[in-house]
């Protein structure tokens, strides 16, 4: 939610700062703009629309500076517009910040500065930053911007340059990313890391409530009482090429075809001879023996991550398993204690929402284990135990690979819980460890599918409402598919438990309807079967995913299927999703849609 980026040094920033907010853009895209300080000015240039549009402002102006910060937002208070664009300035036009972030008491700070002569030009809860560090500036910027974070409530990533401060800018934040990349003689700053790659790979994690001064020469990081913090560096080891396209149209399809490397990524280095080493875990025996309830939480795709995670936890490791999405959670006043594990999934390791209900259920107890892809990232540093999901930058929107590899992780857990209980017999637990190993072939062998299945997207782009219906985990690998549709495609969609579609939704089946129905849950096979001829009867068009086993008799009912290899029942939902994020995908191209930056969406949400 909103990129920022800053920069200081002996380069020319602007094409610095634009080149970082390009690899910032999956963070928000309606509005972006940058602020150079040149001798004693402050440049602001900004404009509402892509950063295309920015871009050719920038060429029509002359700005020469070696210090600036910039920002590519989505729009939380006020609509998308050039006032509202970031960044914003203060009253006497000395001090410029850009904003990730919502501050929850800016009506408050609004009022009362409003009554100190103050003006506001923007719909934004970030203006009253740059007057309130105006107004608390007494000739230091660090400690202006202090006094104002101490008045501050809610989120922030912030950057900040003065005219009066022409050798240093500041960056703060709280609980929204921002990191800092250290340099030879030039210093930056990023809400994530692809915009400094080209640049440093060396890094500092700046915590919540921190302060950095940020030279060309050194960084200072500070709490909020202004005492010096001490920091190590981290040193980013994934290849630049990782967070470019090589060759795909699209990231989307690049991060799909990364699935099956993803997925080896996650599964390879955890299972030694046949047993899962869950990296340094510090769960015990006793605690997963004595382990009363399991709570999922997530957002978003994670959160379908975690309906699988609780079938395959609950059915392979017997204990009482709930996911739900985070927002809900945390307001809940759920029923957590200290007998209770939690798991928080999060691609990116920053969405608020994922945070603070980690932090609710640490609060009550709860042990906290974080599935996450982002190495350092905020939910990562926190959790007691992470199992990292290596599926490498994913920059599109709509996320595909991060899924595949968050079910590894949860099947990991699941079956060391379930061995660790002693549920698993040699023969059972073998079987599933080969599957799992085999999962990214069985990927590749669906990636093999993909004409079919852009044959079928291109039969029925112009579907007006989209409905997928499965049975058990394929319930839950059907909301994934219909998130994925209607992401990027902007096609009606619902997800339905095969059962339940006729007590109500099937009234909205008619000629022509599409349903996308799944049948990879062997002991509910005649079931869905049972389901399909219901939609059929009212004329729906039937596309299947059903294994290749059962594909002739699939085809006997559905119009098309797409075969996925066999695999138990149980591991289905791993290679499954595939064939419906490439349906998804190929819809959207179809339709001309930006595929990897999708209406009214933003990849890392940092925004309640
Ligand atoms: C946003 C993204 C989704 C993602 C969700 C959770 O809504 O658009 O693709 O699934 O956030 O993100 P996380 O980084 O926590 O997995």
């Amino acid at each position: 939610m909103c990129g920022i980026v800053g920069y200081i040094g002996n380069r020319d920033a602007k094409p610095v700062l634009m080149e970082g907010l390009k690899k910032l853009e999956y963070r928000g895209y309606d509005s972006a703009g940058v602020a150079i300080l040149s001798t004693d000015t402050i440049n602001i240039v900004k404009s509402k629309g892509r950063l295309g549009v920015l871009e050719e402002k920038l060429c029509n102006v002359d700005i020469e500076g070696t210090m600036g910060i910039g920002h590519t937002r989505w729009a939380t208070h006020g609509e998308p517009s050039d006032l509202n664009s970031h960044p914003h300035v203060s009253k006497n036009g000395k001090i410029a910040i850009v904003h990730n972030g919502i501050i929850e008491n800016y009506i408050q700070i609004k009022d009362f500065l409003s009554e100190k002569g103050y003006c506001f030009s923007s719909e934004t809860d970030t203006e009253v930053i740059a007057h309130l560090i105006e107004y608390n500036y007494e000739g230091n910027l660090v400690k202006a911007v202090l006094k104002t974070l101490n008045e501050l409530e809610g989120a922030y990533a912030l950057g900040v340059l003065s005219v009066d401060n022409p050798d240093m800018f500041v960056a703060a934040k709280k609980d929204s990313p921002l990191i800092v990349g250290l340099g030879e003689n030039e210093n930056f700053i990023a809400s994530d890391i692809p915009a400094i790659l080209p640049y440093t790979r060396e890094v500092l994690i700046l915590e919540d409530k921190e302060v950095a001064c940020i030279s060309g020469g050194k960084v200072e990081i500070y709490n909020l009482l202004g005492e010096r913090q001490r920091r190590e560096i981290f040193h980013v080891d994934w290849d630049v090429c990782a967070s470019e396209k090589n060759g795909f149209e699209h990231f989307m399809i690049k991060e799909i075809f990364e699935e099956p490397s993803a997925v080896k990524a996650t599964i390879s280095p955890r299972i030694r001879g046949r047993e899962i080493v869950l990296d340094n875990f510090t769960i015990t025996d006793e605690m997963i023996k004595n382990c009363e309830k399991i709570h999922i939480i997530a957002c978003g795709t994670a959160y379908h991550a975690g309906v699988v995670g609780k079938y395959a936890i609950e059915k392979l490791a017997r204990i009482p398993a709930e996911a739900e999405v985070a927002s809900e959670f945390r307001y809940r006043d759920p029923i957590v204690n200290e007998k209770h594990l939690t798991i928080v999934i999060s691609q990116s390791g920053e969405t608020i929402d994922t945070l603070m209900a980690m932090r609710e259920a640490k609060r009550k107890g709860s042990r906290t284990l974080a599935i996450v892809n982002v190495v350092g990232s905020s939910i990562a540093r926190e959790a007691d135990d992470v199992l990292y999901t290596w599926a490498g930058p994913e920059i599109a929107v709509a996320s595909t690979k991060a899924y595949n590899t968050q079910l590894s992780a949860l099947y990991l857990a699941a079956l060391s819980f379930a061995r660790r209980k002693g549920l698993l017999d040699e023969k059972e637990y073998n079987s599933y460890i080969n599957q799992l190993q085999q999962m990214p072939e069985m990927i590749s062998s669906i990636l093999g599918e993909r004409e079919k299945i852009q044959k079928f997207a291109s039969e029925h782009f112009n579907a007006k409402s989209i409905f997928y219906i499965g049975r058990g985990l394929d319930f839950a690998l059907s909301m994934e598919g219909s998130l994925k549709l209607k992401e990027i495609s902007y096609i009606h969609s619902e997800a339905y438990a095969g059962g339940e579609l006729k007590h109500g939704t099937i009234a909205l089946i008619e000629e022509g309807t599409l349903v996308v129905c799944s049948l990879t849950q062997e002991q509910l096979f005649e079931k869905m079967i049972g389901n399909i001829r219901e939609v059929k009867a009212r004329g729906a068009v039937v596309l299947a995913v059903a294994h290749e086993k059962n594909t002739e008799k699939v085809a006997k009912i559905a119009d098309s299927v797409i075969s996925i290899p066999d695999t138990d029942s149980i591991l289905a939902p791993i290679a499954a999703i595939t064939p419906m994020q490439l349906f998804a995908y190929y819809v959207a191209v179809i339709k001309g849609n930006d595929v990897d930056k999708p209406r009214n969406l933003a990849k890392s949400v940092t925004v309640e």
